[in-house]
């Protein structure tokens, strides 16, 4: 079995949440939370009533201080390398919920530099082309731009490097190496880069001379970051994020790893057409059904291994409908085929939307992208 590993740069294994809980040290979102953000959103998204995002670092701080009258910002990011997926979206698509709910500040960071440096096969032409496509996706999500800024590392390095080297002079090279499993073969540029990944942290308290807490949503991948983060900007007199963690929404083809835009079969892109939808998933998605109509007539499926089934998860956010395809796909009377045409007609209706978004977001990248 091959040994589980979840940090930014490597995802493999069977992934256990629970386990990884007590390895990062964060914590469970328990009834408690969800009982207090319901309080203040009136209601509780899907993502937190199905544990999509299921864990926090210091969340009822956050709360606490937005009780007691004061704001934060939101902080998220994009590693723009390839196509954006759905598992990507999913991810926004709360941050979003996030955003109009608590009414703050969005700063998303595209981190080129990121990318250019750990990736072996990318030019830094492909990266910058890469980038303007992820802005796109990300404007299309809807986004208030009154409230949303962007910030490009290698465009707004006037504001963001001298940040970076306050931080990265408190880091050293053990730490690097310790939490991302680097060599003295990797390049300088990849140790430097947590640093890159910490200034938005704090960057919009030092631009409007504030002290408001951070939210940082993001996929778990990106906890061991902000581990490191978390000590040393407390050092250089901020305040310590608060971080949400979302699982991974798994890959077409199975339960482990996460979806990912290096393998475009393995998962749907922003981009797809509707005729491709329907392929990949036909083709692709993993089925929790027996071998023939039937067996399963007999049997039922496994709504626990049936992707489709687990992808309604993020994309049916009616509970009284997903139990009951769930129900009947357990006992056999919806065949895999059947739950795999109901997630088609879900994504396609998603995706055409976003689409169109995606056609007028080109005049919107303007107001997004921030101007010091
Ligand atoms: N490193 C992330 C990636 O590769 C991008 C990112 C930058 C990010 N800042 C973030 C992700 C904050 C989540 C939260 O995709």
């Amino acid at each position: 079995m091959t040994k589980t590993k979840v940090n930014p740069y490597e995802v493999q294994g069977e992934i256990n949440y629970d386990r990884l809980i007590k390895e990062f040290g964060i914590k469970k979102i328990d009834k408690e939370l969800l009982t207090r953000i319901k309080k203040i959103t009136g209601e509780i998204h899907p993502y937190l009533r199905r544990e999509i995002f299921f864990a926090h670092r210091d969340l009822e701080k956050l709360l606490d201080a937005y009780e007691s009258g004061q704001k934060f910002f939101l902080y998220t990011g994009c590693g723009p390398s390839g196509p954006i997926h759905l598992g990507h979206y999913s991810v926004w698509s709360f941050v979003k919920w996030l955003q109009d709910k608590f009414d703050v500040e969005l700063w998303f960071q595209f981190t080129d530099d990121e990318k250019f440096l750990y990736l072996k096969n990318k030019t830094y032409e492909e990266i910058q082309d890469w980038t303007k496509q992820n802005m796109l996706d990300v404007a299309a999500l809807g986004f208030n731009p009154e409230k949303t800024h962007f910030l490009i590392d290698t465009k707004h390095a006037d504001i963001m490097y001298p940040e970076a080297i306050r931080v990265a002079k408190k880091i050293t090279f053990s730490t690097i190496k310790a939490s991302f499993g680097f060599t003295d073969s990797n390049n300088i540029g990849s140790i430097f880069y947590t640093a890159m990944q910490t200034v938005p942290i704090f960057l919009p308290n030092v631009l409007n001379k504030k002290s408001e807490y951070c939210l940082i949503p993001l996929a778990i991948d990106q906890d061991p970051h902000f581990r490191i983060s978390r000590d040393v900007v407390q050092k250089l007199g901020h305040k310590k994020p608060t971080i949400l963690h979302a699982k991974f929404m798994s890959p077409l083809t199975g339960a482990t790893g996460k979806s990912s835009s290096s393998n475009s079969s393995k998962t749907i892109l922003m981009t797809d057409s509707p005729s491709t939808i329907k392929t990949k998933i036909n083709k692709y998605a993993f089925s929790g059904g027996q071998e023939t109509t039937e067996e399963h007539r007999k049997k039922g499926g496994n709504t626990e291994t049936d992707v489709a089934c687990q992808w309604l998860k993020y994309f049916e956010w009616d509970d009284e409908k997903l139990e009951k395809i769930y129900k009947e796909y357990s006992s056999g009377k919806l065949l895999s085929g059947e739950v795999k045409a109901i997630l088609i007609e879900k994504i396609n209706g998603i995706l055409s939307e976003h689409q169109e978004r995606r056609k007028d977001a080109e005049n919107q990248l303007d107001k997004f992208i921030f101007k010091s």
